[in-house]
């Protein structure tokens, strides 16, 4: 018997029924519910300080009080305005919304208070939703969702992120493309075709095919309960493609160091669940890349691009500092990332009206894509939704 099931606003009836064991995944364009997502870097939230952050369709306030961030949905009980349009803070631990004073602690979202009209009955009884926030690895993460208990952040970023060794700096930037998307372009063997013309090559040694022939020997599922969930691809297990040829012509040519058979820049790559990128052996030797895609609505997502070198000493720290700001962020996450921006960018409008997601022709290597639509249709927590929003 087919399962009945009703599709979100916003979501096409006969591509959910198409697209087959990855409808969970066709169907979360504001991203997946009950889950982890970096919306800042530490730094960029002061003690005292407010910042407002779209994700997964929620407009959120952030504000940092002793130390500690907290999140609450930033549109006012009473009348849906924005409290950000002009936040007053008449307390440390308040905020007081501008238009007719509901006054809401920033803990727990309570309406403690309406400065208009002190005698009210909703005071006390009502609240504004407030998001869980942990901080690790100098980002801010939100939970988006409502579960109870919360799952622990470790089962939401790629393994070794956490690691107490490891030392982490990058930069974030809103990308104008749905959020799978960005997670396609990131874990898409063949890709790396962009990447041919890299600036990076004159940074370190590279071996860098235009592309792979398919094998499905590199992809393994790790779906182990309690731990992230993800797919990995073995660079190692691939045969690389070094030359284009059209019509006898070899036309162009990865770049290559030397005859070592093989990739040397990155010794593979995964995707996990939420929405995040890990690259081993990247941009640098002894580096890996770990990139998130977090939704910020159907069309745009914040492409937050992290690095993280293992450090033992305050000296491996400087260096790493020195090394990032010369040579990883500007040829690496500029750069070379840049080439995946623009390829977000110019491929969202196929898939915008939905109607991409059955009409791409997929070649042999894609498959590896397909695994990950798959497992994050298995393995998400929840479908974000409009009604959610509400
Ligand atoms: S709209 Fe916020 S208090 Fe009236
Ligand atoms: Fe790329």
């Amino acid at each position: 018997m087919s399962e009945q099931r009703e599709v979100p606003e916003g979501v096409r009836e006969d591509v959910a029924e198409m697209v087959g064991d990855w409808r969970d995944y066709y169907e979360a364009k504001l991203g997946f519910r009950n889950h982890w997502y970096p919306v800042r870097f530490s730094r960029e939230l002061a003690e005292g300080e407010m910042l407002t952050v779209k994700v997964l369709g929620e407009p959120l306030m952030l504000r940092r009080i002793d130390g500690e961030v907290f999140a609450i949905r930033d549109r006012c009980l009473h009348r849906g305005v924005p409290l950000s349009r002009k936040p007053d803070c008449y307390t440390k631990d308040t905020i007081t919304c501008w238009y007719h004073g509901y006054t809401y602690r920033w803990q727990t979202g309570e309406l403690v208070n309406i400065l208009a009209c002190p005698d009210s009955k909703l005071i006390g009884k009502r609240g504004i939703q407030s998001f869980p926030v942990q901080e690790a690895k100098g980002l801010i993460f939100v939970f988006i969702g409502d579960m109870d208990p919360l799952p622990p952040l470790e089962q939401d970023v790629p393994p070794g992120f956490l690691d107490d060794d490891l030392m982490v700096l990058g930069k974030h930037r809103d990308v104008n493309s749905n959020w799978r998307l960005g997670c396609e372009n990131g874990f898409d063997t063949l890709h790396i075709f962009i990447h041919k013309d890299t600036t990076l090559r004159h940074y370190r040694d590279f071996n860098f095919p235009i592309g792979h022939t398919a094998n499905p020997g590199a992809i393994t599922l790790v779906e182990n309960e309690g731990g992230p969930q993800g797919v990995e691809d073995d660079f190692s297990k691939h045969h690389p493609v070094w030359e284009g040829v059209i019509d006898d012509r070899i036309v162009v040519r990865g770049p290559r160091h030397n005859k070592v058979e093989g990739t040397s820049a990155s010794s593979g790559t995964s995707i996990w669940l939420p929405g995040v990128l890990k690259v081993d052996g990247f941009p640098g030797p002894g580096l890996t890349q770990f990139e998130w895609y977090v939704p910020i609505d159907a069309g745009r997502h914040i492409y937050l691009q992290t690095i993280g070198c293992k450090v033992e000493t305050e000296e491996d720290r400087v260096e790493f500092a020195n090394e990032f700001e010369a040579v990883w962020k500007p040829h690496g996450l500029d750069g070379f990332n840049g080439d995946d921006i623009w390829a977000r960018e110019v491929t969202e409008p196929f898939y915008a009206d939905d109607y991409g997601w059955v009409d791409e022709m997929l070649c042999e290597p894609d498959s590896s894509m397909l695994e990950w639509r798959r497992l994050a249709s298995r393995r998400n927590r929840g479908i974000q939704t409009p009604d959610d929003l509400r």
